[in-house]
Formats: C-alpha cells, sequence, structure tokens
C-alpha cells in the first residue's frame, strides 16, 4: 500500500517532504506542499481506484490524426469512464494558426467550431492550462509533421509533461537529439511514446523492442514501411497510370501532407532511422542509401504545382512494371537494416512467390529475421497508413500510459 501511495505521488511529481507510519500500519502521513493538494489527492485516490484515473491532454494538431483521434476520444470517452474510471480530458487543441480551450474540457461533440473561432496560439497560455494544479497527469499529442516542434519536446517532458507523438521527426532527427530525450524522459520520469511513427498502429516498435529487450538478436529487419509506396505498388497495373495512383493515394488520406515525403523515400528511411535506434545501432539518415523517385526538377515548387507535372513521370515508371512484369515479378519500394552491414530503401524488383509481392492495398509488412526466429521470421503485416488506425495508435498509447501510471486499461 506504502509503494503504491508513493508511486502515485511520485508519477504526479509531487514532492514529498515528511512520511510518518504509524506502528499500527493503518495509516500513512506524508507533508507536501499545500498548493499541491489537489493534485496529489486525485493521484493518491484514483491510484487506488477510489476515483478515476484523470488524463488532462492537449492536441497539437487537428489535421487528417488529430482531428481523428479528437472524433474516436469522443466516441470511446463513456465507456472509459464507465467501465475503466479513465477519464481523458482534452482541455486544449492547438493548431498552427488557432488555439481553443476548454474547462474542465473541451466539448468534444463540437470542437471544431470553438477551434476555428479560437484565439491565436499562445504556447505559454495552452501549457499552462494543459498542466493545472488540481490535476495530477498531462500529456501534449504532437499530431503534426513539424520539425520545430520536436526541438521542445526536452523542454516539455523537463516540465513533466507525458508525450505520445505519431511525428517521425523527433526520434530521426539526430541521434544525439534521440538520446536526449531518452534521457530527458527517463531522468524526470515521464512517458514518451511513439508507436505510430513506424507502420502507424501495427505493432512494429512494441514488438522490436520485446525482441531487443528479452535478449534476441536481430540479424535483419527489412519492410515495406510506407503505407503510400505500398498501395501505389500494390495498385500499379497496366489499367492505371502511376500519376493517378499518387493523386487516388493523397485523396485516401495514405500520403504525407506532402507525397513527396513519402517518394522520395525520406519518410522509409526516417522509420528505418527509428527502428535501427530502437536496436542501439547509432545510425543518421545520412548513413542510410535512398532511391530517389521524385525526379530532381520536381524537387521544388508546391505540392500542387508538382501534382500538375507528374504525368511526365508515367512513361519512366510504366517501363520499369512491364520489365518487371514480363519477369514474373512485381515492383515494392523496401527498406532494410542490417546491422554491421548498409541501410537502404530502394525500389526492388519482387518475385511474384515472395511475401513483400503478396501485400495488398496499403499494407506494410515487416520481416524481422533473429536469433530465435531464425527459421521463419516473424512477420507482422497489415495496414500501415490512414487516419483511423494511425489515430487508434496514438489513442493505444494514450491508454499504454494511464496503465503506466496505475490506471486500470
Ligand atoms: N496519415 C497517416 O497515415 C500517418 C501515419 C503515421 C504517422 N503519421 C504522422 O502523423 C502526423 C500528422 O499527419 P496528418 O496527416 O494529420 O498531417 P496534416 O493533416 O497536415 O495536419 C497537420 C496539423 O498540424 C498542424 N501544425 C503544423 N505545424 C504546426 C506547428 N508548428 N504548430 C502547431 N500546429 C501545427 C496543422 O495546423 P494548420 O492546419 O493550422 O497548419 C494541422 O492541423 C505526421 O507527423 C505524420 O507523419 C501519419
Amino acid at each position: 500500500v506504502a509503494a503504491k501511495f508513493f508511486q502515485a505521488l511520485g508519477n504526479a511529481g509531487i514532492n514529498v517532504r515528511a512520511i510518518a507510519q504509524g506502528s499500527s500500519e493503518r495509516n500513512i502521513s506524508s507533508v507536501i506542499d499545500g498548493n499541491q493538494a489537489t493534485r496529489a489527492l486525485r493521484a493518491v485516490h484514483s491510484s487506488f481506484y477510489l476515483s478515476h484515473q484523470t488524463l488532462s491532454i492537449g492536441v497539437i494538431g487537428s489535421g487528417l490524426i488529430g482531428a481523428t483521434l479528437l472524433d474516436q476520444l469522443h466516441q470511446q470517452a463513456e465507456r472509459l469512464r464507465k467501465d475503466f474510471h479513465i477519464d481523458l480530458r482534452v482541455r486544449g487543441i492547438l493548431t498552427s494558426k488557432n488555439m481553443c480551450l476548454g474547462e474542465p474540457q473541451i466539448d468534444l461533440r463540437h470542437w471544431r467550431d470553438p477551434l476555428k473561432a479560437g484565439t491565436k496560439p499562445d504556447w505559454e497560455k495552452f501549457l499552462a492550462h494543459i498542466q493545472p494544479d488540481h490535476l495530477p497527469h498531462s500529456v501534449l499529442v504532437d499530431a503534426t509533421a513539424s520539425d520545430e516542434l520536436p526541438e521542445r519536446y526536452a523542454g516539455w517532458l523537463e516540465k513533466g509533461f507525458h508525450l505520445v507523438t505519431p511525428n517521425k521527426k523527433g526520434n530521426s532527427g539526430t541521434l544525439e537529439m534521440y538520446r536526449t530525450l531518452q534521457k530527458v524522459a527517463r531522468a524526470h520520469n515521464r512517458h514518451y511514446l511513439y508507436a505510430t511513427t513506424v507502420g502507424a498502429g501495427l505493432p512494429v516498435i512494441n514488438t522490436l523492442r520485446d525482441l531487443v529487450q528479452t535478449g534476441d538478436e536481430v540479424r535483419s529487419i527489412e519492410g515495406v514501411l510506407s503505407g503510400t509506396l505500398s498501395f501505389i505498388f500494390n495498385s500499379f497495373n497496366a489499367q492505371k497510370k502511376f500519376s493517378e495512383i499518387v493523386r487516388e493515394a493523397r485523396q485516401k488520406g495514405y500520403t504525407e501532407p506532402d507525397p513527396r515525403e513519402d517518394l522520395s523515400g525520406m519518410d522509409v528511411a526516417r522509420k528505418l532511422v527509428i527502428l535501427a535506434r530502437e536496436m542501439g545501432l547509432p545510425l543518421e539518415l545520412k548513413n542510410i542509401e535512398v532511391e530517389n523517385l521524385v525526379g530532381e526538377r520536381a524537387r521544388g515548387g508546391s505540392v500542387d504545382e508538382w501534382l500538375s507535372r507528374l504525368p511526365e513521370e508515367d512513361g519512366a515508371m510504366e517501363a520499369l512494371r512491364t520489365k518487371a512484369a514480363s519477369a514474373n515479378e512485381c515492383l515494392r519500394y523496401v527498406g532494410s537494416i542490417q546491422p554491421g552491414g548498409k541501410s537502404a530503401v530502394q525500389l526492388r524488383h519482387i518475385p511474384k512467390d515472395q511475401p513483400f509481392a503478396t501485400l495488398s492495398h496499403s499494407d506494410n509488412m515487416v520481416i524481422f529475421r533473429t536469433a530465435r526466429y531464425h527459421q521463419q521470421p516473424l512477420i507482422v503485416r497489415g495496414p500501415g497508413a490512414g487516419p483511423e488506425v494511425t489515430a487508434a495508435g496514438v489513442f493505444a498509447d494514450l491508454l499504454r500510459l494511464t496503465a503506466y501510471l496505475g490506471g486500470k486499461a
């Protein structure tokens, strides 16, 4: 009981100044700062299931993923409260243009209008509102593709926020940034969760972590890691032009905000970097050989300009496709990591009887070959992009966080 009591205070960042336990072992007293009393009481009550496990949430970005997450949180809120005593409170939403805050929380039935009518983003106000004195746990969800926000992650963790994100830019930035984030999260007893940065809602990072932490030796990882490129090459056939399929992938919400991120191979390369670092390899983006599918002249300019010129690429892509088809092969964009060897992202010709050739829709497939999985590899396969599955993966990280904090999920 004492362990649970003090763990709950510790998780909520409450400084314990004095402790006394009666010899009857029927009471524990502790002295804390008066201004942390409500927060401490909530933390302790919820850890013994005497009240709900409350999480104050700030969502940054209300694009495809952010919006879908907010709708999913709304749909599940009642069930989580009733069945699991979890109270997930979205208290703020912030985008690059607007911000809205809610007390005690934003009514998620109607978050779009207040956000549209909201004020200009004010980070100081936003962070203070997500971390009020009376709530024990606060989490920020970075649902943007920004490469500026990850620069702030360490500061947020130091201030006591937990962090959940599908944004790859932090963990695939410099190795120094990756290591700093892991170190700061550990030092401040905060959780930094990013399961959706590889494979969207699929259990790729968590599977790899389980292999590594239980002492398996990972010999290679190969993967079709981009839902967008998987969809594009799985749908590419004699009836459809390459440029038409790229547009369709964008309309379905599979692509990055700028689809050139996918076609350049950078998105897959970032995912490889994240997987490599989870394996303990000190890999930087520059160490990965990347085959860029965006022609040099098409790399600048706006997304719309590029899309209007994309049909110019159709001829070259069709030639590649027919060459593969005539050898009973298909095209797949594959990333691979070989510890001690080279890591690369390339368009490969895959024989029709190989696992990657069986992919359909926007499926991802990751093949782990390890000391334990050497006769047959461990394969994770399924939809690896799209707002519903990605937002659900972020949601699952939020529930994982409440479980780490002592909730029932
Ligand atoms: N789509 C998928 O299947 C998938 C799968 C796995 C991971 N992801 C990742 O999920 C993240 C979100 O993707 P998305 O498709 O939802 O992107 P999106 O539709 O472009 O939405 C991005 C949102 O972030 C906001 N934003 C951008 N920069 C910001 C900043 N500096 N400060 C505050 N807000 C900012 C934008 O606000 P404004 O509209 O005001 O500019 C917008 O609301 C990305 O990192 C992506 O890589 C996506």
